[in-house]
């Protein structure tokens, strides 16, 4: 279990979890909508620590984004704790 902090809000989320299913399930709001991979609406920055992305759209996250340490919550899966900060 990894300790997630998205901006002044924190949560716990397993490895296999998705960010953003953690979040909902501990009543941490954050944006989400199609929560396929697709829209972008839950696009975050990554300040700190290790995650895995789960196949998404490159319209919702593109590769030049994807490299500049931003992920969408509805398609990460934590590897350790993660600092995060919403961008929207
Ligand atoms: S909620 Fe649409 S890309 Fe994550």
């Amino acid at each position: 279990m990894f300790r997630i902090n998205i901006n002044n809000q924190s949560f716990l989320c397993a490895k296999e979890c998705k960010v953003v299913q953690a979040a909902r399930e501990q009543m941490v709001k954050v944006p989400c909508a199609c929560v396929g991979g697709g829209c972008g609406i839950c696009k975050v920055k990554v300040f700190s620590g290790q995650y895995e992305m789960d196949k998404y759209a490159k319209s919702a996250l593109s590769d030049e984004e994807a490299s500049g340490g931003y992920i969408l919550l509805c398609k990460a899966h934590p590897l350790s704790d993660l600092q995060l900060e919403l961008i929207s």
